[in-house]
């Protein structure tokens, strides 16, 4: 028998349980992160006081509509928790991000959280990362037939992101996406991350590697498994 919960929403609410009075809180973007903000915005309407850096504009939007505090990087330098989503997440807790169009803003704040929650359904779970998803990249307009050169030349399969037919998805930062298809999986995260972004137009790529502290994975009886960096 199931729980009264998808996995997403018991991933995103156990996330929001982690958050304390006075924290800066960064706020992920997709569906599964969703069930945390509005969990935060539960809490928020009943007296808790955070303040949130949302990783997009749905996100702000969503945050907003919800009472929550928003502030900016002008503001803050470090942010004390994050809870965000995933497309992948492989055994060291590295991931695939992007899915969702939000991974520059996502890996910026990631960058400057003490602790990275990663909220996600069974599904996200892979030995390899890149074995289920294509990894995005965000690329200057301008460049992106250069990056999708650059790409191909290194054994992977690049695709423009589309919004609708001919027309490029663009990014909240006024950039396009491409989404790489790596057919033998990544084997090195680190060392693709970093030569992905010395691409010249290249503006961030969606690994995130040693950036996440705990993965909540929701279970179809509404449970929730913990896995914690070792
Ligand atoms: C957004 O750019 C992504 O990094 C999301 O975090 C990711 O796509 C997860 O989305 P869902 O929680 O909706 O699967």
């Amino acid at each position: 028998m199931g729980g009264d919960m998808t996995p997403k929403e018991a991933a995103g609410r156990r996330a929001a349980e982690y958050i304390e009075a006075g924290m800066t809180i960064g706020l992920g973007t997709g569906s599964t992160a969703e069930w945390a903000i509005r969990a935060l915005g539960e809490r928020v309407a009943a007296g808790l006081e955070v303040k949130a850096i949302p990783t997009s504009e749905t996100t702000a939007a969503l945050a907003c509509s919800l009472n929550i505090e928003l502030t900016t990087l002008a503001e803050v330098s470090s942010v004390d928790l994050t809870i965000d989503g995933a497309d992948e997440v492989d055994p060291n807790l590295n991931l695939i991000k992007g899915l969702g169009g939000a991974l520059l803003r996502e890996k910026v704040v990631a960058s400057i959280t003490e602790y990275q929650v990663i909220v996600a359904d069974p599904s996200k779970l892979v030995d390899r990362l890149g074995t289920k998803a294509a990894l995005p990249v965000e690329v200057v307009p301008w460049a992106y037939p250069l990056v999708a050169r650059g790409l191909k030349e290194r054994g992977s399969q690049p695709a423009l992101r589309l919004q609708a037919p001919d027309i490029p998805y663009v990014t909240d930062n006024g950039n396009y996406v491409i989404d790489a298809r790596f057919p033998a999986g990544i084997d090195d995260a680190r060392t693709t991350e970093h030569w992905l972004n010395y691409l010249p137009g290249v503006v961030e790529n969606g690994l995130f590697v040693e950036m996440t502290q705990l993965v909540i994975v929701g279970q179809d009886d509404s449970s929730c498994h913990l896995l914690n960096k070792s």
